[in-house]
């Protein structure tokens, strides 16, 4: 049996995955409870995405997601301290600064690394990067990896483009240092951007260029929904083929797909064409929405928790998002109990 010891990849120190946890926000925003503010109905709304229902952050923050988020995952890792803190947000709680040292001093890690990562959708992604490559530099030793995301802050709520899709959440694991062979270690990367993309999905206030709404449509998320969901369907399937190859295993030997969880139709759409069967696809959007960040986080959990995801199964990850950005990741399923 091949082990993730691929070429290129053999004797390194490996990032592995020895924690998972999420945070959801109480309140539900279900399709019948949007129907009745905009000119939309359930019926568009499943079978046109596979949303039911989302949840919606109301007064609680960013930050405040992801220490919870956090908090979980530091306890499934039976860890009260790690060595830093990344954080994958597009709606910090603050422009400046970051919201990583916020979340660290509410878990006491106060002193540790942290910053954020903006990738959007495929922040999470980038994230595990980013720590996998501290971890294998030797820069630290464990880190906690979060992925939050307050979007209701950014949708117009009475948008029917957006305003079904995204919901608020949070997500985290925690990676260790190990060897390359274990369970859990995190394998090959595959990241790209295309930046010509930038206006099929953006907020055109709140940055340095229009730091103040000339028009207050111009504080919402601005999103061209088809040529983002081609786009989303090409780039998981071509960046899944490429972490697939870097790792050396071939699509037969793929158990499950955690995708970034935007639609339900681009999810089955990657599956099919990379040739996998819809029974590997782990999708937790019928509830939560399209978490942004914590997308891929939470769609690992909800597969553990409902059986979907088990120890030993070879898992490809995959996301795509605003900037444009999108990136994979490949590791065998490790052990974990969700905190
Ligand atoms: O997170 C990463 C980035 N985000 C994504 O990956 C999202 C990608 N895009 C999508 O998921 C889809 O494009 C949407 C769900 C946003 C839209 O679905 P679609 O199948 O692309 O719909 P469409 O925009 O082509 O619209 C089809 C029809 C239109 O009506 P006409 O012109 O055919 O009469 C729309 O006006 O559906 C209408 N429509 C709606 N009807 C009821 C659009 N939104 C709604 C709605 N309810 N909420």
């Amino acid at each position: 049996m091949r082990t993730q010891d691929a070429p290129g990849f053999a004797g390194r120190r490996a990032a592995v995955l020895c924690g998972l946890g999420g945070y959801l926000p109480s309140r539900v925003l279900d399709n019948a409870e949007l129907s009745g503010r905009m000119d939309t109905s359930d019926e568009w709304i499943r079978t046109r995405t596979g949303i039911a229902e989302r949840r919606i952050a109301d007064d609680m923050s960013t930050v405040d997601m992801a220490v919870e988020a956090g908090r979980a995952a530091l306890n499934s890792a039976g860890l009260d301290r790690v060595d830093a803190l990344v954080l994958a947000t597009s709606t910090p709680d603050y422009v400046c600064p970051a919201s990583a040292p916020q979340v660290a001093a509410a878990l006491g890690l106060s002193g540790i690394a942290a910053f954020d990562v903006n990738a959007v959708c495929s922040g999470f992604v980038y994230a595990l990067a980013t720590a996998a490559g501290m971890i294998s530099a030797g820069i630290s030793g464990s880190v906690l990896v979060v992925g939050a995301d307050k979007f209701s802050a950014v949708v117009d709520p009475g948008d029917r483009g957006t305003a079904p899709i995204f919901g608020d959440g949070a997500g985290a694991i925690v990676l260790r240092a190990g060897a390359p062979a274990e369970d859990g270690a995190l394998g090959p990367f595959d990241l790209h951007s295309e930046g010509e993309g930038t206006d099929l999905l953006y907020v055109p206030a709140g940055g340095v260029r229009q730091r103040f709404a000339a028009e207050e449509q111009d504080n919402f998320l601005v999103m061209q929904g088809q040529k983002v969901f081609r786009q989303a369907c090409a780039r998981m399937a071509e960046s899944s083929r490429a972490v697939l190859d870097r790792a050396g295993w071939d699509v037969a030997e793929v158990d499950r797909f955690v995708g970034h969880q935007a639609n339900i139709r681009i999810l089955d759409a990657v599956a099919k064409k990379l040739g996998l069967p819809a029974e590997a696809v782990v999708a937790n959007i019928g509830t939560v929405g399209n978490t942004v960040a914590a997308s891929v986080p939470l769609a690992l959990l909800d597969g553990v928790k409902e059986g979907h995801l088990v120890p030993g199964h070879r898992v490809v990850v995959s996301a795509f998002g605003a900037g444009l950005t999108w990136g994979s990741t490949v590791l065998r399923w490790p052990e974990v109990t969700p905190g």
